[in-house]
């Protein structure tokens, strides 16, 4: 899965299949996301997890990310490599969330209207 960014609207992709290299919003080329590039706050941008059984209970940042309509956590991924599950939220929301879990998924993503894609790789135990 790869992630595409337009600069001009904000509109976000998730690519599933990567057969053409470009994308296009706007009349223009959309962005690959890298995560974990821009330059902003580790702690309030990187997924932090605990897992209780089998359930992963995900929250966006050691200290909450922030939620207003300027600024906020537009979605979080639990991620194998195989399949995904996306919760969206809004800015009136808080960032975090809760999903059934098992061993195959090893990544988190969260995304930042302004400072773009963080990631959490999850620790096998
Ligand atoms: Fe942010």
């Amino acid at each position: 899965m790869k992630v595409y960014v337009c600069k001009k609207c904000g509109n976000v992709i998730l690519k599933l299949e990567d057969k053409t290299e470009t994308l296009e919003c706007c009349q223009q080329k959309m962005d690959l996301v890298t995560p974990n590039t821009v330059e902003a706050s580790l702690e309030k941008h990187l997924p932090i997890y605990n897992v209780e059984e089998n359930i992963i209970n995900i929250t966006v940042g050691d200290v909450i990310h922030p939620m207003s309509d300027e600024h906020y956590i537009s979605f979080i991924i639990l991620a194998s490599d195989n399949d995904f599950i996306v919760k969206k939220f809004s800015s009136k929301d808080q960032p975090v969330a809760s999903f059934a879990y098992n061993k195959e998924y090893t990544k988190i993503y969260a995304y930042c209207n302004l400072h773009g894609l963080w990631l959490t790789e999850i620790e096998k135990v």
